[in-house]
């Protein structure tokens, strides 16, 4: 990849190392890596703002709160999920969805044993849950997606999450790009980690790209908000009216 050339006016085009086939063992390292740049990042905050606010809209619910992460990776999402629901007394069912068998093997084996999450391998896009969603969650996935696929994937959640949804995922600007590569060089991540980082930026969202495509999946501008988080974090939040 040659920066220079880049044009963050719009998506590019260079897919991640990590969409190819590889070993799980390389897999769990940038998995591994990836989580650990999240926590670095404060990347999991966006999420539990959401989440804070949702628990406080809606009454409790007569069973458990079900929340599904399309794209686990290495599950680290759902983990703090679980204990966040804890500290709460929430009872809550967890889910975490990823297309890679070995992704889903990698968050089994990096969950304490007193885990109650369920790991289940399967493309979002063809994926039904057993039981519908309460809420829908992903990190760092939406950028995976192509345009149409983005569409599919908004009114799947549409359609399936019952109190709302929340897209957490990178603004796309030279700014964070080139700090990430910085960053990701002196932090010795792994080297897909650090390729695949600075792809993800130049993949990801403006704005007016999230409204246009949420408005092509059929949602009106008052469904939905969009929401920037320090740092390079841009977010769509859906909740369903109580
Ligand atoms: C960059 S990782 C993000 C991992 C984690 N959510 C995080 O925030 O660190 C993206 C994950 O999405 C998964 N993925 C890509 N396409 C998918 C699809 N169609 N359905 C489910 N998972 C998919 C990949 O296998 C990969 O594990």
């Amino acid at each position: 990849m040659r920066p220079d050339s880049l044009d963050f006016s719009q998506r590019t085009r260079l897919t991640e190392l990590m969409d190819e086939p590889c070993s799980r063992e390389v897999l769990r390292a940038c998995l591994r890596d990836i989580a650990r740049t999240n926590r670095w990042t404060l990347g999991y905050r966006p999420v539990f703002h959401w989440l804070n606010e949702v628990a406080a809209a809606f009454a409790p619910l007569a069973g458990p709160l079900r929340i599904l992460d399309v794209g686990c990776g290495y599950g680290d999402l759902l983990r703090r999920v679980e204990q966040w629901a804890h500290a709460r007394g929430l009872a809550v069912e967890l889910t975490g969805l990823d297309l890679n068998p070995d992704a889903t093997a990698i968050a089994t084996e990096a969950s304490p044993a007193s885990s109650q999450i369920k790991w289940v391998t399967a493309d979002v896009l063809t994926y039904f849950p057993p039981q519908r969603p309460h809420l829908v969650v992903s990190s760092l996935f939406a950028h995976h997606l192509s345009e149409e696929q983005i569409i599919q994937f908004l009114r799947w959640m549409e359609e399936r999450a019952q109190m709302g949804w929340f897209i957490n995922d990178l603004s796309r600007a030279p700014i964070p790009y080139h700090l990430f590569r910085a960053f990701a060089w002196l932090m010795r991540l792994h080297p897909f980690v650090q390729y695949d980082g600075a792809v993800s930026i130049a993949r990801s969202f403006l704005p007016a790209e999230w409204q246009s495509l949420c408005a092509a999946a059929g949602l009106r501008d008052e469904d939905f908000e969009i929401r920037a988080f320090k740092p390079a974090r841009l977010c769509v939040a859906r909740s369903k009216q109580p």
